[in-house]
């Protein structure tokens, strides 16, 4: 079994190869449905891919941008919630219709339908094209954490004590419960291309696990070793152990 594995010498080269991922996928599929992630790993390929877009506007009326998950029980424009961060990051700065921006609800008294209805949305407009996911450091991909099966679909999971500590401080949160809705395993491993990006060296055990070890639900990102187009993009502290 062969790997694609880019190791980038640097962060800027990591997210200038990210962002022209992103770029290459919109410009050679104006139709492209493209899935991205929050957090450390992706604010600045998000913002690279503005930049460029500015400085190089093309047509994107028929890009479908969407966030492989969101926090659920916060408000819709909490800074921490994926809706704002993506909306803040890139999809304003690409001028990307709100129709065109697919994100389940951060509030809902029905997550269960919000969920299907996210995934029927992606799959009515021809499934995904490109996947760029993070990488936990317990190996989630997304809000699925260990111990999630591979055949998992889109659907509501607990958070991790670290996150769910820090969205309750950041909003002041004290009751009731907080989760994420993301897509399940099996529909990560649908996407026709994904990028996993992971950098730093807080990555660097897990993803010589997720790399190295046998394919395992207590890892879930290991299952991207058997994906027929994932690219690994690491940067060097991120691949040290390998
Ligand atoms: C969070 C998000 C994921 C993200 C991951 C990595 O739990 N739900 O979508 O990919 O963590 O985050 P970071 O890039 O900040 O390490």
């Amino acid at each position: 079994m062969s790997l694609k594995i880019t190791i980038a010498k640097n962060e800027e080269e990591f997210d200038r190869i990210a962002a022209w991922k992103i770029i290459g996928c919109m410009l050679s599929n104006p139709h492209a449905v493209i899935g991205l992630s929050t957090g450390q790993t992706t604010k600045n390929m998000h913002r690279i891919v503005s930049e460029i877009f500015r400085s190089n506007p093309f047509d994107v009326s028929g890009i479908t941008l969407f966030g492989l998950d969101e926090i659920t029980n916060v408000p819709r424009d909490y800074d921490g919630a994926c809706y704002t961060m993506l909306k803040n990051q890139i999809v304003d700065a690409l001028g990307i219709k709100e129709e065109n921006f697919i994100m389940p609800p951060t509030l809902s008294d029905n997550y269960t339908e919000e969920a299907k209805k996210f995934q029927s949305e992606l799959e009515l407009r021809g499934g995904i094209d490109l996947q760029i996911l993070g990488l936990g450091t317990n190996g989630h991909l997304g809000f699925n954490q260990p111990g999630t099966p591979f055949e998992s679909e889109t659907w509501i999971s607990r958070m991790d004590g670290v996150l769910e500590a820090r969205v309750r401080k950041e909003t002041r949160i004290t009751e009731g419960e907080l989760g994420g809705l993301t897509l399940g395993i099996k529909n990560i491993m649908h996407a026709r291309k994904i990028v996993l990006a992971a950098k730093g060296d807080s990555k660097a055990e897990i993803v010589k696990k997720m790399l190295c070890n046998p394919i395992t639900t207590d890892i879930p990102a290991s299952i991207l070793q058997l994906h027929p187009d994932c690219e690994f993009l690491l940067d060097e502290q991120a691949a040290k152990h390998l």
